[in-house]
């Protein structure tokens, strides 16, 4: 099995990815990390706790940041696309564990030296988190085995801004440091996340199944399919970011990888969040510290395994 740890902003594609984690017998989900990000840190916080509910595991949560690393909150909460709870307003009662007392990047940092070279983290939220844990611990690129983003727009156009991605322009200053550290790190950007799209007759056909559970994920979903269609009307689906980054953990032959030195654009920089690709030269990290950033998916093989695992 591998060992995971997953930084969440829950969210409604956090939680699928949650229940497609938690359904995968490959995967062992040590805990869930929380950030701020689609809405505020107690939220995503709450809501995490409510999915493991839900999905009936007692698997720990921790919180982490409820500001970016480097300045103040910069990006809105996406309440538009999330819901007002970040869960498509399916929010009904408080879960009834709370989060456990260690912050989000000292529990990161105490697995990886527990399991040295074995941990993954699949961070689908901004990455203050994992900033974080490289302050305090700044040999964390040697000790995970990889560190897998759902973050990042480099060879097509963002989405919270022509050029950026939610999560990287959420903490910018945050994705560069992670992005740049050292990690064996496979960046999940909308490159290839913007392919694997969620039909609504998959999510009808989770109402039909009537257990408590599937409604759940049925009616929450919806509110995320809306939203997408708003965004592009026309679009055939909702886009499965945060599954994704869990596919690729379970089998990385869903995706193809190019290795790319990258770079964040930071500060007051017009661009800000930008992800771009960068020659050696002019790249900060030293020759051959490249990341694999995903630019093709198997869309159908990956969305028949997330379908056949989410319930
Ligand atoms: C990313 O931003 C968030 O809104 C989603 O949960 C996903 O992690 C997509 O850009
Ligand atoms: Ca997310």
């Amino acid at each position: 099995k591998k060992r995971i740890i997953l930084d969440v902003d829950t969210g409604i594609d956090d939680a699928l990815a949650i229940g497609y984690a938690v359904h995968s017998p490959e995967l062992e989900l040590l805990g869930l990390t929380t950030t701020f990000g689609n809405i505020s840190l107690p939220e995503a916080t709450r809501n995490s706790l409510v999915l493991l509910e839900k999905l009936n595991k007692e698997i720990p949560v921790y919180e982490g940041a409820d500001k970016p690393y480097a300045r103040e909150l910069f990006k809105p909460y996406v309440r538009h696309i999330h819901g007002e709870d970040g869960i498509g307003n399916c929010f009904s009662s408080h879960p009834l564990r709370s989060a456990a007392a260690e912050h989000a990047a000292d529990f990161i940092i105490q697995q990886a030296r527990k399991y040295p070279r074995e941990l993954t983290v699949i961070a689908v939220g901004p990455l203050t988190n994992m900033a974080l844990a490289l302050d305090r611990c700044p040999e964390l690129p040697e000790l995970l085995d990889r560190l897998i983003i759902m973050g990042g727009a480099v060879t097509v156009p963002g989405n919270v801004k022509p050029t950026a991605e939610a999560n990287i322009y959420a903490d910018p200053e945050a994705a560069e440091y992670v992005l740049t550290a050292g990690f064996k790190l496979t960046l999940v950007g909308l490159d290839v996340t913007m392919q694997t799209l969620l039909p609504q007759s998959a999510v009808d056909a989770w109402r039909d199944q009537g257990s408590e559970l599937a409604e759940f994920m049925a009616d929450m979903t919806d509110f995320y399919m809306q939203a997408y269609q708003d965004f592009k009307p026309g679009i055939a689906g909702c886009a499965l970011h945060d599954p994704l980054a869990v596919g690729v953990a379970i089998a990385p032959d869903f995706v193809t990888t190019q290795p790319m030195y990258v770079a964040v654009d930071t500060g007051d920089s017009p661009t800000v969040g930008r992800t771009y690709e960068i020659s050696a030269d002019e790249a900060s990290t030293g020759a051959g510290k490249t990341i694999d950033v995903c630019v093709e998916v198997d869309a159908e093989r990956f969305l028949q395994h997330f379908l056949g695992r989410i319930l």
